[in-house]
């Protein structure tokens, strides 16, 4: 899915150069190697594309892994990766694996989850990113800024608690220095950050497929301990939803389905820059 993807951009992003070729001038012989369309993004346009992608496939994973599998007596939790926990990534640890895969790449971007009210000290906003925070909870939109602090770009989008388990687990959680979170409360901004101010197509190419290659790499791990569980009955991984009983999609099942959800605006947002 995601090479058929990847050719489906280049097959537009060449024909649409084609046209653009042939229309300006027409002289042989044509090149229509992607790498040679020097369309380059504003890393803030960028960092919309990312965080797009990022917000749908999250909110996917809350509702319809965490949400409706806790429903179905699959259980979360954040210390998932223990090997006496017998449970899954909360959607912030699901974030927070992207993350490290992401960090662990030759791509340079980067991502974190963080919020004025913590419940891991770690996650606590400092320094212009503190105060770009303030802002954004004042006007609730994204901010685009360079951080002198780090020396790059920064996209922050505001991150809401969309749904009741946000609040309730928030507010319940024992370091939760906040215990009065309401549905639909700005509880926390994702960051992304990159050295540049603008990018090429390749570039953002490789931001998107870093960003599912973490996907993929966070959700396999989570499989693969399923697959270890002693104590817990393991649920069934393969082609069914948590929805449907106590099932756990495989990641070829979930992937097709995010592939889907997202190509479209993915594909439009890259071709209209
Ligand atoms: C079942 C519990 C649970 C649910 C549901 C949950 N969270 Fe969290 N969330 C956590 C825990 C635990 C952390 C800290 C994880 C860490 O960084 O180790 C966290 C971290 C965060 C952070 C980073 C700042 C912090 O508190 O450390 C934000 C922002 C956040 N969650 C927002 C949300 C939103 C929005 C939702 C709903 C879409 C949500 N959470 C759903 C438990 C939960």
């Amino acid at each position: 899915m995601n090479t058929k993807f990847l050719s489906l951009i280049i097959v537009a992003l060449s024909l649409t150069c084609l046209g653009i070729y042939l229309f300006v001038s027409a002289p042989p012989p044509l090149d229509l190697n992607v790498s040679k369309v020097n369309k380059s993004y504003s890393t803030e346009n960028a960092f919309k594309i990312i965080a797009k992608l990022n917000d749908d496939t999250r909110t996917f994973y809350t509702k319809e892994i965490v949400g409706k599998g806790m429903a179905s007596g699959l259980k979360f939790h954040e210390d998932w990766q223990k090997s006496n926990v017998e449970a899954g990534p909360l959607p912030a640890l699901f974030l927070r694996g992207i993350a490290q895969y992401i960090e662990k790449s030759a791509v340079p971007m980067g991502l974190y989850l963080g919020s004025d009210f913590p419940i891991v000290q770690a996650n606590l906003f400092e320094g212009v990113q503190a105060e770009k925070f303030k802002e954004i909870k004042k006007d609730k939109k994204p901010k685009f800024f360079y951080d002198t602090d780090t020396d790059r770009h920064i996209g922050m989008f505001p991150d809401f608690a969309g749904a009741q388990a946000c609040v309730t687990c928030h507010n319940e959680h024992k370091d939760s220095p906040k215990k009065n979170w309401k549905l639909n409360d700005m509880m926390g901004a994702t960051t992304w950050s990159y050295p540049t101010d603008s990018i090429s197509t390749d570039e953002l190419l490789a931001m998107i497929s870093i960003y599912k290659n973490g996907v993929k790499n966070t959700y396999t791990s989570y499989i693969t301990e399923v697959n270890g569980f002693k104590s817990t009955i393991k649920p069934n991984v393969g082609n069914n939803w948590p929805s449907q009983g106590y099932n756990i999609p495989s990641w070829n099942t979930l992937s097709d389905t995010i592939d889907l959800m997202t190509s479209k605006a993915l594909m439009t947002s890259i071709l209209n820059k």
